[in-house]
This record gives structure tokens, sequence and C-alpha cells, in this order.
């Protein structure tokens, strides 16, 4: 709390605000008590001027192009540290020890196998249902396995055991979406493999050959997963946190962030950068067309994978996922010829007036459709792989507002429906 107060002047009334100053020098003006003492609320649709809840999770500057998760800039956890080790600083704030990331990454392998009964539940889902929509489902229906998740009030241990069954389970419902939609048998969880590992093997092994575990693949996905993973108050971080808010249980606050994260303006996005830089393609590459498609206000078109909420000036995620695409299809040798139209499209934009002035800058999903494509992720899973990579975060959000006992969530709003007047009768009722 800072010694500085903010003045708010109302119908010749001076209240005084108290204003916050964050670690990083967010300010923010309290207004917890604002319509109490005013009478007034504000308005703010989209929650774009609105602080929903004092984190220390993951800090992000916008402007700057700057993400840290506990304080440690997302460049350096992106090269040197591993998925698991940055869900345990996310969800626990504080790096692991080797015998911590140990005990773990044991603990989730230990929680990845699926309840034969769950898997029945899995099984009747039609071959054509959407990836998204079988995978809030199944981690919703994990609060029908396992009851004594319901309540969140539990003692740490024991939802401690609620978070790690679900890092253990995400994966397999994940692979298991995969094949259901293919049709060909699912693959179980192997006690060997790590995490990554594991998840790529359930995903493409089959009964008559079993998947090549390749390093420079599971390094991608590592780090892929790594810049997902948290991003402080989006739409389907909120979602979680408005859900767990009222004390429903966990598994049901992360399916319905799942179910946020679905839309196209939000995760749904790495899937439509590929479906238009394949249109692109098709269309015979022509980039300023598409650029021009994307200026003009009465053509519904626009350049999926560009502009972002909070980053004005570029998306750090995105820079790194850049210089990891090439270094990917190199590796394993691929030619997509999408990414030479991902970065023709990306230099256009970058000097066209339209996007300089309204900050539009390529974001995390511009280049991670690429890379998904390249290790053999097909375009309809895309979205389900942001949430993989997204769980830790939401875990670690839910955690933390748990842990603070926040209040249930509840906007308010400015009424501009019809006053009061008396009901009409049916047969008095005009035609
Ligand atoms: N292509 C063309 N014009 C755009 C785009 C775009 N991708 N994004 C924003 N604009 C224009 C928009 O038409 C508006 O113009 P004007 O001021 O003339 O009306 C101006 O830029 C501001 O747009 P906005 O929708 O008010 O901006 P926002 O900050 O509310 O929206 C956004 C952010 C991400 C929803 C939007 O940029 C967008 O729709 N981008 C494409 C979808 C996308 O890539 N989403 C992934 C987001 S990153 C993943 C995640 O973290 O969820």
């Amino acid at each position: 709390m800072s010694e500085k107060k903010a003045q708010l002047i109302l119908e010749d009334q001076t209240y005084e605000l108290p204003i916050i100053v964050g670690t990083e020098n967010e300010k923010a003006i309290d207004i917890r008590n604002l319509r109490d003492e005013t009478g007034y609320i504000t308005l703010d649709s989209g929650y774009k001027n609105t602080g929903a809840t004092i984190s220390t999770i993951t800090f992000l500057d916008g402007e700057e192009g700057i993400l840290r998760y506990r304080g440690y800039p997302i460049e350096q956890l992106a090269e040197q540290s591993t998925f698991l080790e940055v869900a345990y600083l996310l969800i626990y704030g504080k790096l692991p020890t080797k015998d911590e990331l140990s005990n773990f990454e044991l603990r989730i392998k230990q929680n990845s196998l699926i309840h034969e009964d769950n898997k029945k539940f899995f099984d009747g889902f039609p071959q054509h249902a959407h990836p998204m929509g079988m995978l809030a489902s199944s981690i919703c229906s994990m609060s029908a396995f396992f009851p004594e998740s319901l309540d969140p009030n539990r003692p740490p241990e024991l939802v401690d055991h609620s978070i790690v069954r679900l890092l253990g389970k995400m994966p397999t419902f994940i692979a298991w979406t995969y094949k259901k939609r293919i049709g060909e048998p699912y693959v179980y969880p192997r006690y060997d493999l790590d995490y990554i590992s594991n998840f790529l093997n359930m995903m493409f092994s089959t009964p008559m050959e079993e998947y090549h575990i390749d390093p420079v693949v599971v390094d991608a996905l590592d780090k892929l997963m790594i810049l997902h993973a948290d991003h402080e108050q989006n739409c389907s971080t909120s979602t979680v946190r408005l859900v767990g808010s009222s004390q429903a249980n966990l598994y049901a606050a992360i399916s319905s962030g799942i179910c946020a994260l679905w839309g196209p303006l939000h995760g749904g996005a790495n899937q439509e950068v590929i479906v238009m830089l394949e249109r692109i393609k098709e269309d015979g590459g022509n980039i300023q067309k598409w650029i021009d498609k994307a200026k003009d206000k009465n053509d519904p078109f626009r350049l999926m994978g560009f502009g972002h909420r909070v980053y004005k000036n570029f998306d750090p995620r995105a820079k790194i996922i850049k210089a990891a695409c090439d270094k990917v299809l190199s590796k394993l040798g691929i030619y997509d010829p999408v990414l030479d139209i991902a970065k023709k499209l990306e230099e256009v934009a970058l000097n066209d007036p339209y996007f300089i002035e309204r900050k539009l800058y390529p974001n995390v999903d511009f280049y991670s459709g690429i890379i998904l494509r390249a290790i053999g992720i097909p375009v309809d899973k895309f979205t389900v792989m942001f949430a993989f990579g997204r769980l830790p975060g939401w875990i670690a959000q839910w955690k933390e507002m748990r842990e603070n006992r926040e209040p249930i969530g509840r906007p308010r709003q400015v009424y501009m429906g019809p006053t009061k007047r008396d009901f009409v009768p049916i047969a008095k009722r005009e035609n």
C-alpha cells in the first residue's frame, strides 16, 4: 500500500482512494470499497483496466515485451529449464531441488493411468467430436471419479494430490482424444518415459509400430509448453479463478478454463493461423491481397496470430518461437512452405502503417502452429496443446486464489433496459 492516495470528486464530494504499487512498480487505484462509500461502480467492459487480484505468479509488461514466471525471465526458462520444472516453479513458487523435481515427476507418472471406468466414459464420445470438447468434459469427469476432490478446502496435502493427479492424466486424455479421432486403440502411459516422451508415445505409437522418440521433437515440444505455461489474468485464467472463487472443485475450474481457451480470439488462434497460411498458399501466395483484406473494415478477415490484448511492442514468446521454428524444421529436415509465407506476411505487416499505428505484432500463435505441425500434431489438436501447456499456470492461479481465500467473483453492471412496467396478459396484447 502506498502513502499516496487518489482523489475522486463526485457530486462535489471528494473521496480518497488507496493506491497499491506492485513490486514491479505497477500502480493500481484500490476501489474495493467504492460502491459502499459512493454508490458508484466503475464500468470496464473486457476488464482492460481492471485488476481482479493481487498475484505473485507471473509478471508481464506488454509495453516492454517482458514475461517472467515467479521473477525468472521466460527467455532463461525456455533455454535452460524443463516443462515440469517450470510447472513446479509456478505451482509451488520456487525452483525445485533435484530431489523435489524427481519426486514431483515420479508422482505425476504414478497418476498418469486413467481408471478403466473413466475410459468407458471417454469411449462414449462420437469419433468426430472436437478434441477441446472431449478434453474439457474428460477433465470435468474427474470430479465424478474422484469425489473427494469436490471439496477445495481439504488439507493442503490432499489438494496437492488432486493437482498431481490432474498433471498426470492430462497428457493421457489429450493423446486419447487423438486416438479416438483416428479410430486407433489407446496407448497406455509408460513408467520408463519422461513426461513429454510419454505423451508423444501415447499419441503416435500403434500396435504395429512403436513411435521413435526424437530428442529434437521432445525438446521443441517442451520449450513450446514452457512458453504457454502461464500468462497472468487472461480470459481462460480469469475463468478458472472466477469458477474457482465459488469454491467449485479444481477439475470443474480447469475444465471451464479449457472451454474459455477454445475460442479463436484466445487459444483457438494457433489453429486459425495454419488454416489462414494454407489459404494464402492455395490462393497463390499473394501476401499484399491478404494484408489488404485484414485492413478492410468491411471484410471480417483478421490476420490471425497478430495483435495482443497486452503486448503492444512485441510478444517475447513469439521471438523465441520464431527462432525455435527455424531450428526444429532444419533439424528435422522438413521444408514447410507456409513458414516462408508466415515470414513474408510478418515482414509486410510490420512495415505497414495500419499495423504499426495499432501496435499489432505477431503473437505466440503465429509460429507455434508451424512447430506443432512439424512434429506431427494435427491442426485441430493445436488448441488442446495450448491447454496442455497452460495447465500448470491455471493450477497455480487456482491454488493462489484458494490460499488467499479470495471472495466469490461477482461483477456489477449498468442496467440500460426498460424501467418498471406492468405485465400485459397475452389475450390483451396487440398483434
Ligand atoms: N488483424 C487486423 N486488424 C486487427 C487485428 C488483426 N489480427 N487485431 C486487431 N486489429 C485491429 C482492430 O480491427 C482494431 O482496429 P480499429 O481501431 O481500426 O477498430 C484495432 O486493431 C484494435 O483491435 P482490438 O480488437 O480492439 O484489440 P484487442 O486488444 O481488444 O484484441 C486480439 C486483441 C488478440 C483479440 C486481436 O488482436 C485479434 O483478434 N487478433 C487475432 C487473433 C489472435 O491472434 N489471437 C491470439 C491472441 S495470443 C494468444 C493468447 O494469449 O490468447
